[in-house]
């Protein structure tokens, strides 16, 4: 069953959000946003001994966006750095039931977000930097 565009996975991540927020102790931050629509997010990730073992976002976008960020720290979760590496906007789309055709960018800010927070871990310059548009505070 899905709500309109959107399936039942989208609407429950989007309603219910994993993993919200930002986390003090990350050791890695990626910051990707859309030019074309200006939907923003940061991907906060926590990696201990080559596995990434805590992971939290921000995010201001849409629907898509917002459920695409959720499910993205769920696949992530537990995952070697090079088996994060190897998760794509299709497989965040997959996970979600899939999104319709014009939405699916949305999926490529988380795929986007885990390379970009691990280069950031990987370069040592993680900042924790506080600079953000907005914040979809949920619960
Ligand atoms: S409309 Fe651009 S990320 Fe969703």
């Amino acid at each position: 069953m899905s709500i309109g565009l959107f399936t039942d996975e989208v609407i429950d991540h989007f309603s219910n959000p994993r993993n919200t927020g930002e986390m003090e102790d990350a050791n890695g931050i990626g910051d990707v946003g859309d030019p074309g629509c200006g939907d923003t997010m940061r991907l906060y990730i926590k990696i201990e001994e080559n596995v990434i073992t805590g992971l939290s976002f921000k995010i201001c976008g849409c629907v898509a966006a917002l459920a695409s960020a959720s499910v993205t720290t769920v696949l992530v979760k537990g995952k070697t750095i090079d088996e994060a590496l190897m998760i794509t906007n299709k497989d965040i789309s997959d996970a979600l039931g899939g999104l319709p055709e014009q939405k699916l960018h949305c999926s490529v800010l988380g795929e986007e977000s885990i390379r970009k927070a691990v280069a950031d871990y990987r370069s040592k310059k993680t900042t924790g930097g506080e600079a953000y548009i907005c914040y979809h505070a949920y619960n």
